[in-house]
């Protein structure tokens, strides 16, 4: 496996993602937490970073255990620490190369750099520049503005690239990671969802032996996976359990619970409506009722838990974003996310996580090796609150049901298009607003309903999606004529940032 240094680059999953792409099993850890257990390790990247080497504040780390033991890849950031600890300079510089930046000259003899085309395009953002670098330091790449773009530590596998390989734009990043990983590393690439399955299988098996599990599916990809691997591990040793909180899509429960069930999985479907309906009344504050949804989801979870007797481990689809301890400018915040958090310490269960590792699109191509149907894989994300979060103002069933009417339209109306497939998250949002309308002869005076889709590779930021007008205005059309109780519809065209993609 390749370890990745976190200096606190935007960036730092990215180089993971790729280095993974290359079907090889990489992990992040923190600048200074280089891990105790060395097994397996062949190679280290150190990333690019907020700061600058000069300042002050700059993180850094002792390389006196790594450089020379394993290959080291220094990018940006990563590549000014190895000058500056060398006794090379870096400065900041005059004439910053931001952005695009062409190569414009390398090295083709170059392990790191063979194959690698001339004149190919790479992604530059930083500040810096290494002005000067020690003799033992062999020049391997330039761009017209920075004349150490790529180096080579003679005596060591060691390099440092100033650009930013991982990126998209850099065109022949790929190749030059694909260099380091397979030929400077010697790694085997054969990381796949197949090989995946296999030892997480066998580890689950390990580690669970005949106890019992308890799983709560939200229906979304993560979950699904999760009880997927887990079932293929332990069986009906698996229990998950599905709630409805009365704020899932329309028919999502019953689609749902019949998908699972076909699957093969041990699945406790619980109607708990009334209870999440009684809770919520005249609750008008986001904050409140999301407090109130996820409480309401532990007290429902725990009391259908104890009752199943000698569960000794909960199971949660946790990924890896989710997971990586990320680094903020002022010192180490961790995020840690939890789906159903409090429940392990309150439930005293040991917590197995069977994906912390993986990203997103790696559940998704581990899914679909477990034969799991698109229906399920290829989903939108949906939040934890539901329609919770996309009533605006005080729920009601009532308002659920308009919601969901409403929401089944433009859905159906995405995959019938095939336009699902294109965005990211898409939904409708009940507005606490009314307006007057005219249907036949009679004046109405009925509520707004906003459509919402988006694209986005991770939910942090997003565009609104550009839907083709004919297809909202036929949605619009089809919502105000058959949804009673909506007389307008308006598209959401805002991006986030500023606003945010939930309107609560
Ligand atoms: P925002 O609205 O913050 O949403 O731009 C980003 C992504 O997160 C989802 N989301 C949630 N998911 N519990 C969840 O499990 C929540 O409380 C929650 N709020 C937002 C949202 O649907 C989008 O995918």
């Amino acid at each position: 496996k390749i370890i990745i240094l976190d200096f606190g680059s935007q960036y730092t999953q990215l180089i993971a993602r790729r280095v993974r792409e290359l079907n090889t099993y990489c992990e992040i850890v923190p600048f200074n937490k280089f891990p105790e257990d060395r097994d397996g390790i062949k190679g280290v990247i150190l990333s690019g970073s907020p700061f600058s080497v000069n300042d002050p504040n700059a993180l850094y780390t002792d390389l006196s255990g790594i450089r020379g033991k394993y290959p080291v890849l220094g990018v940006c950031y990563g590549a000014q620490f190895l000058a500056h600890t060398s006794g090379g300079k870096v400065e900041s510089a005059d004439s910053r190369e931001y952005g695009r930046a062409q190569l414009k000259w390398h090295d083709e003899d170059d392990t790191l750099f063979k194959g690698v085309r001339n004149n190919s395009t790479v992604w530059m953002s930083h500040g810096d520049t290494i002005t000067s670098v020690p003799d033992s330091f062999k020049l391997v790449a330039s761009t017209d503005e920075v004349r150490v773009a790529g180096f080579k530590i003679e005596g060591e596998k060691t390099w440092g690239v100033q650009f930013h390989p991982e990126v998209y734009h850099s065109e022949d990043g790929k190749i030059l990671l694909n260099n380091f990983v397979k030929d400077v590393c010697g790694c085997a690439q054969d990381w796949t969802p197949a090989s995946f399955i296999e030892s997480t299988v066998a580890m689950l098996k390990e580690k669970i032996g005949n106890d019992k599990v308890v799983l709560a599916l939200s229906g979304g990809v993560d979950s699904t996976v999760a009880a997927v691997l887990l079932n293929k591990a332990i069986g009906r040793n698996l229990v998950c359990i599905f709630v409805d909180n009365g704020l899932l899509r329309k028919n999502e429960f019953e689609n749902v619970l019949k998908n699972y069930e076909h699957m093969g999985l041990n699945v406790l479907g619980i109607d708990a409506k009334d209870k999440f309906y009684k809770a919520l009344a005249g609750v008008t504050e986001p904050e409140k009722k999301r407090k109130i949804i996820g409480k309401g989801f532990i007290e429902v979870f725990d009391e259908e838990a104890r009752k199943l007797k000698d569960i000794k481990w909960l199971a949660q689809g946790t990924i890896y974003p989710d997971v990586i301890e990320s680094l903020s400018i002022t010192g180490m915040v961790i995020k840690s996310h939890h789906n159903v958090g409090g429940l392990p310490q309150k439930m005293n269960l040991k917590l197995v996580e069977p994906l912390r590792l993986l990203f997103k699109d790696e559940v998704r191509r581990v899914g679909r090796e477990l034969k799991i149907t698109e229906d399920l894989i290829g989903r939108h994300p949906f939040p934890g609150p539901g329609l919770g979060v996309r009533i605006l103002g005080d729920i009601t069933p009532e308002k659920v049901r308009v919601l969901q009417e409403a929401d089944h339209i433009f859905i159906q109306g995405l995959i019938d298009t095939g336009l699902y497939k294109e965005v990211w998250q898409a939904g409708a949002i009940l507005l606490p607003v009314q307006s007057v309308g005219v249907m036949g002869d009679e004046r109405t005076y009925e509520n707004a309903v906003a459509l919402r889709a988006v694209l986005s590779t991770d939910g942090m930021t997003a565009d609104w999606a550009k839907l083709p007008y004919d297809f909202l205005g036929k949605v619009s059309n089809d919502i105000i004529n058959k949804v009673r109780g909506v007389n307008r519809v308006v598209y959401d065209i805002s991006s986030k940032p500023p606003a945010t993609i939930e309107w609560e």
